[in-house]
């Protein structure tokens, strides 16, 4: 350890507390992870990190001294070997799978260490302690050279982000301090590195054990003379000084209206400086004005940068709210609906090709259907793989739809812009960590036609209200009967309708798809579109699907104007639907000849607020007929009156 270091600081604690807290609070703050597992020495290294700056947490500082008491080494000092058990303790027992984020300073910087865990079972950890680092430390055993686990960890800092990686070659000391064998890691690092496009590295030889390299260059590598492990971390420039470099990106979190005469855009700078008067432009919209004033809780600034908080106002009343991104008016990033992209698949279920999901990019939040991966990648081999999904810890290419714009630039470029994450609309889990590569060429060449007869239009002439009626619950439940009954009912009444029944689209329209989750999935939302196109030329449409899954109904829910969908929930119990077993396909699938069977051995899942629900133990085929119409044309239809 570098003495002065430690003992210049405490002099400066002890002299002048106050100036000491100053130079801390203006300290730059480094984020680095640590990649290797607890063999090659990662524990020690960490431990070695924090022992030498003194900077422990103080739960953990709490926690050693139980167990130093436990094992009856009572003490001022902490025990260096102590320390790194402890470490290892927590990682062995669990305690942290996840990312541990552990804190040190330096007289010069701070620093947050991702420790992540190495497995590829935990890939989902690491790249979320990859994804803010600006610095990644991969750790090799001397001993072992690089291996499998070198290879995937330096991919995934790769691929999420981190500019800075250090190669470092621990456990020098049990190699004797060999430098033939230190250049040879270094040379077989160098040629996988240049593979996978990490153009730059810093390697060096060091021993967390004994502390070679880490803060005071080590007499037993005369041979090396690059940087020691901190002071290259004290060096080394950070993702903010790159991201002030890049024109000004400002999402929009939320928009400050205290008062009628004051209107400001609020949001961390993602990138760029920006200075009043400058010409902004807002995004998605395109529209342009003039910065008036920037304002923080401080007071005005004349200019402002990446990594600043600041509220905005502008010279035009232009539309702008949360989600929106303010940008330099002459350098703007670009707008699409449909992207190329990394997938990390983070989630236990895997992903459904086809579903809908949350998309949270920055403070943009949309609703993102995902195609069948291109491919996906094996982390081991960088292998592209032909894939139908992503499973957990699974990485693929995959390209995704929006239902609106989004702002963004590839993530290359920025990580705040190119970085979103996927969230399942049901659950609200974290499902994947998404890095845009670019705009699928199609989105910006098929655009929305005008047309001049609305959907309002259609419907007036028919002098009712569009609606989708969506019967949904097991084969044989009685769907397809009651919703004839409905539709009969309403013609007589002279309505306009249209029925859609499962049997008869999955001849036609839908006669490529089986009975697979991701199929079904694909059945209804095009049955789901088809609806929707039914009730903007003015029907009533019946549709009469088994719809098993929740996600998928509430797809179609989401593409409807509020209260055009009526979910109908044909409550039949299996057993009753079996025992009609109107088309034999029950005694099939119980005779394993037919798979994927509804209810039997693919899953249904009821819906748990449906507008209507029919319980065919108790009510006739007309009588639950009769009370759709009733609902349809009573509560919905009566009370609206078309506007041309
Ligand atoms: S859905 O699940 O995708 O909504 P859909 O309603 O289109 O299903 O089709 C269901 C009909 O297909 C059933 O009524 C039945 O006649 C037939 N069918 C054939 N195989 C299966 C199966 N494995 N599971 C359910 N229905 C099946």
């Amino acid at each position: 350890m570098p003495a002065d270091v430690t003992y210049q600081t405490d002099a400066l604690i002890a002299e002048d507390i106050d100036a000491y807290l100053d130079a801390h609070q203006h300290k730059t703050m480094l984020r680095f992870i640590t990649c290797g597992s607890v063999d090659d020495g990662k524990s020690t290294l960490i431990g070695r990190l924090l022992y030498d700056s003194k900077m422990i947490f103080e739960d953990q500082l709490a926690a050693l001294e139980r167990d130093s008491k436990r094992v009856g080494t009572q003490g001022q000092e902490i025990d260096f070997a102590l320390l790194v058990d402890g470490l290892a303790a927590e990682r062995e027992q669990g305690i942290t799978i996840d990312v541990a984020y552990r804190f040190f300073a330096t007289e010069k910087r701070k620093f947050i260490v991702a420790d992540c865990p190495g497995h590829e079972q935990y890939t989902r950890n690491m790249v979320t302690g990859a994804s803010t680092a600006d610095l990644a430390v991969i750790l090799v055993d001397a001993r072992k050279g690089v291996l499998v686990q070198t290879r995937r960890h330096s991919y995934l800092c790769h691929l999420l982000g981190i500019r800075n990686v250090v190669l470092a070659v621990n456990k020098m000391d049990l190699i004797g301090y060999d430098q033939a064998r230190y250049d040879e890691i270094v040379a077989d690092y160098r040629a996988f590195a240049a593979e996978i496009g990490i153009a730059q590295f810093t390697a060096m030889p060091i021993s967390g054990f004994k502390g070679d390299n880490i803060t005071a260059p080590s007499a037993n590598t005369p041979w090396y003379a690059g940087p020691t492990l901190v002071a290259h971390l004290e060096s080394v420039p950070l993702n903010a000084a790159h991201d002030a470099e890049g024109p000004l990106r400002l999402p929009v979190q939320w928009v400050n209206r205290p008062n009628l005469d004051f209107r400001g855009f609020s949001g961390l700078i993602a990138s760029g400086t920006v200075r009043a008067g400058d010409a902004v432009r807002v995004l998605p919209s395109g529209k342009t004005s003039t910065v008036t004033r920037i304002v923080t809780l401080n007071g005005d600034l004349d200019e402002a940068q990446a990594g600043q908080s600041v509220t905005l106002c502008f010279a035009d009343e232009v539309d702008c709210s949360r989600g929106n991104v303010i940008a330099a008016a002459d350098a703007p990033p670009e707008v699409s609906d449909q992207f190329e992209a990394t997938l990390v698949w983070m989630d236990d279920e895997a992903l459904h090709v086809g579903r809908s999901y949350w998309l949270k990019l920055g403070t943009q939040l949309v609703s993102a259907t995902v195609q069948q991966p291109k491919y996906a990648i094996n982390v081991n081999t960088l292998e592209h793989l032909a894939a139908k999904t992503l499973e957990l810890n699974a990485i693929g290419v995959v390209e995704l739809t929006c239902d609106k714009p989004v702002v963004f630039e590839p993530y290359a470029q920025s990580r705040t812009l190119g970085g979103f994450i996927l969230i399942d609309k049901l659950t609200d889990r974290t499902v994947a960590a998404g890095m845009l590569h670019f705009s699928l060429r199609r989105a910006q060449n098929v655009h929305w036609q005008a047309l001049d007869i609305s959907r309002e239009a259609h419907a007036a002439l028919k002098h009712q209200r569009p609606a989708v009626l969506w019967f949904t619950g097991l084969s044989g439940s009685g769907k397809s009967t009651i919703a004839n009954m409905v539709e009969k009912k309403l013609h007589a009444l002279g309505h306009h309708t249209f029925l859609l029944d499962g049997d008869n689209v999955r001849h036609a329209l839908n006669k490529d798809l089986g009975f697979t989750e991701a199929d079904r999935i694909e059945n209804i939302r095009r049955v789901g579109e088809v609806a929707k196109l039914m009730t903007d030329a003015g029907l009533i449409v019946m549709t009469a699907f088994i719809s098993p899954f929740t996600a998928e109904r509430d797809m179609v829910r989401a593409m409807l104007p509020p209260g055009e969908f009526v979910e109908i929930f044909v409550d039949t119990a299996l057993a009753e639907a079996e025992r009609r077993d109107v088309k034999g396909l029950y005694k099939k699938a119980r005779a394993g000849e037919l798979k994927n069977f509804t209810g039997i051995d693919s899953p249904y899942e009821a819906p748990l607020r449906p507008e209507l629900r029919v319980d065919t133990a108790s009510e006739s085929p007309e009588q639950a007929a009769e009370r759709i119409v009733d609902f349809v044309l009573g509560g919905r239809i009566e009370s609206w009156m078309p506007v041309i």
